[in-house]
């Protein structure tokens, strides 16, 4: 009691020299922040756009162009010293080159456009068998339908994990991917720590039965992915599946639950894609900027550098708001309004640089089965109740999404 209350009289002292020191403070570890933090960037970009932040030895950065310009700067600024949360392990995103490039190399031999586009059919598929088991419902948890099974189920086939794992497959994807909040609690270092395990042990066995018994799925092709004589080791596997697995699951939930979110509370966007399926392409870019589903990426500084005319000492973090960045209104017109045809610069949604995500196809072509799917399957549908997000901080999604739907 005597410290919790201790650590909360510390909290607010640092909040208070943060707020002191620049006019605006970030709070990582208030729940409005979590659950609706535009406002909270606007201010930070208007007042103090390279922020320090006090909680944390890191600096904050919320302008289009820092952000862009620390992501492109692999060499100043880098991605080795971090990892997940509770190993030295370093994965395909946790470290630079030569080991970043011959890593990517690599994965691309197995991880290619042809693989991932030949899945396209199969995603209708999938979706239309999500809808199927709602159907008469009239109202549903979207989320619970359609945006947490999709990327897991696409996921699992791909790598070649049989349908029985699929359960043990989310469970654990739920518990890694929260290895990337910045703030975390006893309670989930311990489930980060045991799906760990329990993941490692079961690639660990998959790796072998693959190397004597290869399939036509994406372990067998890591296992096998040959550049100039180079190959991945057992433990470089195991450590990239881990990696899919965390990186591509509830990024993709969340773009497809934010997605739809934007769509609902913007019906005139709404019918301007019914009306013109062609945008679909550009809606779902539109819908990764609003509300970016990762919207922290982190870097470390590797010499003193100066940004935005402040001095950051070698050794600091810097976080790399990509939210705030999508919604600079020196790049983005009118940065608040959701627009379908939006055209011009690139959102960072994806991130930028030699870290740009490999899954982003893959990401997208899901985004494409879900939203036609369901645009296709019903004519009118409404938001029931206006949505809770998750209390994280990098990862932004809402919990549950019900809708109401007529056919
Ligand atoms: C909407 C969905 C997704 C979003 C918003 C997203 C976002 C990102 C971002 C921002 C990065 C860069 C991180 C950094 O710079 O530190 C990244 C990297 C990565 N993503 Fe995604 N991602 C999504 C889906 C996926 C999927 C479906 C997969 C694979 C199944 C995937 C696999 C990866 C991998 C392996 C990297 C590391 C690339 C590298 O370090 O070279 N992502 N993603």
């Amino acid at each position: 009691m005597i410290k919790s209350s201790l650590k909360q009289l510390v909290i607010w002292l640092l909040l208070l020299w943060e707020r002191l020191e620049s006019g605006v403070v970030y709070n990582l570890a208030s729940q409005r922040t979590r659950s609706y933090p535009y406002d909270v960037y606007d201010n930070l970009r208007e007042r103090d756009p390279v922020h320090r932040l006090r909680l944390l030895k890191a600096h904050l950065l919320t302008s289009y162009e820092d952000v862009d310009r620390v992501l492109r700067d692999h060499r100043r600024f880098s991605n080795s010293r971090r990892g997940f949360a509770f190993t030295e392990l370093r994965t395909l995103l946790h470290s630079d080159p030569p080991s970043h490039t011959r890593l990517r190399g690599l994965i691309l031999k197995a991880f290619t456009s042809r693989a991932v586009n030949k899945l396209e059919p199969r995603t209708r598929e999938i979706m239309d068998e999500l809808l199927d088991a709602v159907e008469g419902s009239g109202r549903f948890d979207l989320m619970r339908a359609v945006a947490f099974p999709l990327p897991i189920i696409v996921i699992s086939e791909l790598l070649g994990i049989p349908s029985e794992d699929r359960k043990k497959f989310e469970d654990w994807s739920n518990r890694l991917a929260k290895s990337v909040e910045p703030v975390l609690s006893d309670e989930e270092i311990s489930g980060i720590r045991s799906a760990w395990d329990s993941v490692y042990e079961y690639f660990d066995a998959v790796i072998d039965e693959r190397r004597t018994d290869p399939k036509d799925d994406l372990i067998s092709s890591l296992v096998f992915a040959r550049d100039e004589g180079n190959k991945l080791t057992h433990e470089e596997v195991l450590l990239t599946l881990l990696l899919l697995l965390v990186a591509g699951n509830e990024t993709t939930r969340n773009l497809i639950g934010n997605g739809m979110l934007a769509l609902l509370d913007h019906p005139d966007q709404m019918k301007a894609l019914r009306d013109d399926p062609e945008l679909m392409g550009s809606a779902i870019a539109e819908m990764l900027r609003f509300d970016s589903p990762v919207q922290l990426d982190g870097r470390f500084v590797e010499e003193d550098v100066v940004i935005g005319g402040k001095t950051i000492k070698a050794g600091m973090q810097v976080l790399c708001s990509l939210g705030a960045a999508n919604r600079d209104p020196k790049v983005f017109s009118d940065p608040e309004c959701f627009d379908i045809s939006r055209s011009g610069a690139t959102n960072l949604a994806f991130g930028r640089g030699i870290h740009y995500c490999i899954g982003a196809s893959l990401a997208v072509l899901e985004a494409k089965s879900a939203f036609s799917g369901v645009l296709n399957r019903y004519p009118s549908i409404r938001l029931v109740e206006r949505p809770e997000y998750q209390d994280q901080l990098v990862l932004r999604g809402v919990k549950e999404l019900w809708v109401e739907v007529t056919r």
